[in-house]
């Protein structure tokens, strides 16, 4: 005879090595305080619809408090014969409450409650992702204000390309973290929806009430189909999605201050408390803390990548297979979380050096576009201008100096029209203080940004 709670047909028990390859306990416990909160709002629902007595529901809710209790006061015996948190919490309710633990699962299924549980957990731990990521967008947005003046050549291609002020460059980054926190908002609002009352997969013949639980456990909706109900976890692969992109968008300031930290740009410096040093060499400071984070964006992705794969292909309604969803979301929280939480630390203790990013400048010909601009400004059509610019580039490229460098004579060379004035339109500063078109790194842009994503970050906590 098996001892499992679906044990009655069985004749002969489980071997362990099943029990073993079958077991969630190992992960699933991380959604105890879900299972709990589902579970006491599964009970009052029964005692208000009169399914079961309010005594009854309300023993049950104490009960259910009592193993909380135990579980936070790391007490609780964990079994993994019990195979999963459900059949775990549900065993111990009926061991401290008597026979009437039996009754919680009336008209409701593990399907249906391992979906409520881990829509409970995917939605808790998304809006922490939001907590976390406008407290490092708070920290881009201070790190830019106090870095408004300094400039530093912009790049494509990883090539030099036009001057940009830093605050721009950092507020880049601040945007894109805005636009996560927006996806994870909009995606929490399909995760927190309860499948409760769909049960194995047809709905259930007790008159239960989904929309009283729901309300209880502050969801935005129940189910519209008790298939899809139990079947789909799009709303878990959505969050791993929102998961990946924002460590994508982390992993890419990551390498670009990998590039700023090596002497050859000298652009940054880590603090000592996010390098580490070599075994060998003892000069090195290295940027670890960044290149594992550019690195676990490669496990985030995986982790997408593993529930579609879980996902593709399997028919309606539950398997077995779905039991597989929770790992990758519960290491890509894990991972997200510390991502996040880590680079506002580490941006907070970086430490720019203008004078290089200045001296940086000089090389690359940041100011050619100024240059054909300035000449279109003198009637020339732009392609003409664009043409001249280069000529004047390949001139200055082939004596080693900068177009600011080059005398007037040499410039007119190039082109009758450009004149005295030339060189203060060549002028870096200049460049940046031009580019005030909306969303441009003119200094009047970059306080409007501010101004934005300050009133933003302001405005109620959530997205
Ligand atoms: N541990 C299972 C899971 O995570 C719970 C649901 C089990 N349901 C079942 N019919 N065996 O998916």
């Amino acid at each position: 005879m098996s001892d499992k709670p679906w044990g009655g047909r069985f004749k002969e028990s489980t071997s362990l090595a099943v029990e073993a390859y079958t077991e969630s306990i190992s992960f699933d416990s991380a959604l105890y305080a879900q299972d709990i909160a589902g579970s006491k709002a599964h009970a009052r629902m029964l005692g208000e619809r009169g399914v079961l007595s309010r005594e009854e529901a309300a023993r049950l809710i104490d009960g259910l408090e009592r193993v909380k209790r135990e579980i936070e006061e790391g007490v609780f015996p964990w079994k993994q014969e019990l195979e999963d948190v459900h059949m775990n919490i549900e065993t111990r309710l009926t061991e401290l409450v008597g026979e009437v633990g039996k009754k919680l699962h009336t008209g409701r299924s593990r399907n249906d409650q391992v979906c409520l549980d881990f829509r409970l957990f995917v939605s808790d731990n998304l809006r922490e992702w939001m907590k976390l990521t406008r407290q490092l967008i708070r920290v881009f947005v201070r790190r830019a204000e106090e870095n408004r003046e300094v400039l530093l050549p912009g790049c494509t291609h990883m090539q030099p390309a036009q001057p940009v002020s830093l605050a721009h460059h950092l507020l880049a980054y601040a945007w894109m973290l805005k636009r996560d926190v927006e996806r994870m908002a909009d995606c929490e609002r399909r995760v927190r929806v309860s499948p409760l009352g769909a049960a194995a997969l047809a709905g259930t013949t007790y008159d239960l009430d989904p929309a009283m639980v729901a309300e209880e456990l502050g969801m935005y909706g129940t189910f519209d189909n008790s298939m899809d109900a139990v079947a789909d976890r799009d709303f878990a692969e959505e969050a791993l999605f929102c998961g990946s992109v924002c460590m994508g968008h982390l992993s890419r300031f990551c390498e670009e201050l990998i590039w700023w930290a090596n002497p050859m740009f000298g652009y940054v410096t880590f603090s000592d408390r996010h390098s580490t040093g070599s075994s060998i060499m003892p000069q090195k400071k290295n940027p670890d803390v960044a290149e594992i984070m550019r690195g676990k964006t490669g496990r985030v992705y995986g982790n997408l990548f593993n529930l579609m794969t879980i996902m593709k292909g399997i028919p309606l309604t539950y398997n077995r297979d779905l039991q597989e969803d929770k790992l990758p979301f519960i290491d890509t929280d894990r991972t997200v979380r510390h991502s996040l939480s880590l680079m506002a630390d580490m941006l907070d203790g970086l430490t720019f050096h203008p004078g290089r990013m200045r001296r940086a400048l000089a090389s690359g010909f940041l100011n050619a576009t100024e240059l054909a601009d300035y000449l279109v400004g003198k009637g020339l059509p732009f392609r003409e201008a664009h043409h001249v610019s280069g000529r004047a580039v390949a001139c200055a490229e082939e004596k080693g100096v900068g177009l600011e460098d080059l005398s007037l004579e040499e410039l007119r060379a190039f082109s009758p029209l450009i004149e005295k004035d030339v060189f203060a339109a060549l002028e870096y500063d200049r460049a940046v203080a031009r580019r005030n078109v909306p969303g441009g790194t003119g200094p009047r842009s970059v306080a409007g940004q501010l101004k934005r994503l300050g009133e933003w970050l302001g405005g109620a906590e959530q997205a």
